[in-house]
């Protein structure tokens, strides 16, 4: 058997940044789910561990954003530790360490003891070992009260769309070549198939979904998600089942708005899930009304459950910051129980306020003019965060990061090498990543490398568009663009 035991391994896979990931949004998540956030008190010296690291900017961007935290990140590719190794070097991140092992066969006494331990994208695309291996390095380094952040792709979500994944991985194993190209064929018998009306590729919902944006997901994805030979969706009751062997509790969703069933359940399912009081089949029943594929699970190394009053003075103290300009601001929303709308009456007030910069939960619930519902601090945060529109300020009188602006700068420049534009710019004061694109990436640096009010002429010149032409034209525009549009927002967020 060869060192990858059937997981792609000949191209590396694609950058991205995830929410879930961060302590302070599991921590958020736990406090929904009514379980004291334990590792938070240990804010300024955490351990963090991400399983499956890739290549390492999720872990890069926590270690810049928390100088003071230990963080590990560990991948058995070793084209990703050394690519997450390189850019950690490159812009002095020396808080992190990037291990090259295999879950399977890696030693966890070799590991620091943990606070928060991530693994997305990991658990349902590898073998039985490897997941053994998770869960022995779980039992043996997450420290009690410690926080597990594990997404996999869920069933029955998956169910109509398995046949789908096999053809995938059936036509890239039948092709002979490297992991990209053998993902396009198998994207174009896919699209063959389809055009000619196969039965079990117009079936499920999520095929549907995949079939339209399969065409434009970057190869290296498709291989890394289609083409493993253990992929396999998995029940939540089993994930639950295999990570109680490391003592560990399922506690809320990452998935902030997953905590509100009322959101989530149309009244007729909610009348059916309320009659339900085991924790594992009201996880089924839920995951049987909600039409998505991929879970982000919470679980905690000996939960404290703690009553409401407790958990509402907890959430007033946390501090939030808008993660978009107050007037693109969106009322309206689409959720799976239908159609729904912030009120305007509670939360213009709440976004006016929030345009000026961080607040304190427990203060936007006191402002003034506010309509009903200033006793439930976790609807107006579990609405702001879950709908993405605000993020948690880890530290609101911080600046600006030094490591931090050394990370986000070094990124821009890979960025303008080529680099996908996914990920998020890191910042001491939110003490996580505010995610962003690639214009973002090289707006935030030329302003900290230039002045914040310099000439975009002199960043076309910087980064080499000299000549008059297209290119410099597109870039000027989208550079004017996104400053006029971002710079509130970053400053804020302590990203500029
Ligand atoms: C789909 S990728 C997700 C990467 C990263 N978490 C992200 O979301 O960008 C899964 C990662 O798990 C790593 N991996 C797979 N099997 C592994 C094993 N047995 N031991 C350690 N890492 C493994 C792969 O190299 C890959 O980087």
């Amino acid at each position: 058997m060869t060192w990858n035991n059937g997981y792609v391994t000949d191209i590396i896979y694609t950058t991205g940044y995830y929410d879930q990931q961060a302590p302070s949004h599991i921590a958020l998540s736990c406090l929904l789910g009514n379980v004291a956030p334990g590792f938070a008190r240990r804010s300024e010296q955490l351990t963090y561990l991400e399983l499956g690291c890739g290549r390492g900017r999720g872990a890069l961007c926590l270690a810049a954003s928390n100088p003071e935290w230990r963080v590990v990140a560990i991948d058995f590719m070793p084209a990703h530790i050394e690519e997450a190794r390189e850019l950690a070097a490159e812009a002095g991140i020396d808080n992190i360490e990037f291990i090259e092992a295999d879950f399977a066969t890696l030693d966890p006494r070799n590991l620091p003891e943990v606070d928060v331990a991530s693994a997305h994208g990991v658990w349902s695309w590898v073998s039985d070992d490897v997941r053994a291996g998770i869960v022995r390095i779980l039992g043996s380094r997450l420290r009690p009260g410690g926080a597990l952040h594990l997404s996999y792709n869920s069933l029955p979500g998956w169910q109509g769309a398995i046949g789908l994944q096999r053809l995938i991985h059936t036509a890239a194993r039948r092709i002979s070549g490297r992991s990209d190209r053998k993902a396009e064929a198998a994207l174009k018998l896919v699209q063959a198939l389809s055009g000619a009306d196969a039965f079990h590729l117009r079936q499920s919902d999520l095929v549907q979904i995949l079939k339209r944006d399969l065409p434009d997901m970057p190869r290296e994805y498709v291989a890394h998600e289609y083409m493993n030979d253990d992929w396999r969706p998995c029940f939540q009751a089993d994930v639950a089942a295999a990570l109680a062997e490391a003592k560990l509790e399922y506690v809320a969703s990452g998935e902030i708005l997953e905590n509100f069933p009322q959101l989530m359940l149309t009244g007729e399912q909610r009348a059916v899930w309320d009659g339900i009081d085991d924790p594992i089949l009201r996880e089924l029943a839920k995951d049987f009304c909600l039409p998505r594929g991929l879970r982000h699970d919470i679980y905690v190394r000996g939960p404290r459950r703690i009553g409401d009053a407790a958990r509402n003075a907890a959430l007033a103290d946390l501090y939030l910051t808008l993660t978009r300009p107050p007037g693109e601001f969106v009322y309206e929303l689409n959720l799976p129980a239908g159609h729904g709308a912030l009120e305007r009456g509670f939360y213009e007030p709440v976004v006016a306020a929030l345009g000026q910069g961080p607040r304190r939960i427990g203060d936007l619930m006191s402002l003034p003019g506010l309509g009903g519902k200033r006793d439930n601090p976790a609807e107006l945060v579990g609405m702001l965060v879950g709908t993405s529109q605000a993020i948690v300020v880890a530290r609101q009188d911080a600046d600006t990061g030094e490591a931090a602006t050394r990370l986000n700068d070094h990124i821009a420049m890979r960025v303008l090498r080529g680099d996908p534009p996914h990920g998020a710019l890191a910042s001491l004061r939110l003490g996580s990543g505010l995610r962003c694109s690639g214009d973002h990436y090289v707006t935030a640096s030329m302003m900290h490398r230039l002045g914040a009010d310099s000439s975009v002429d002199r960043w076309a010149e910087t980064i080499g568009l000299k000549a008059e032409g297209e290119g410099r034209e597109k870039f000027l525009k989208m550079a004017e663009e996104t400053r006029l549009r971002q710079s509130p927002v970053w400053k804020h967020a302590g990203i500029i």
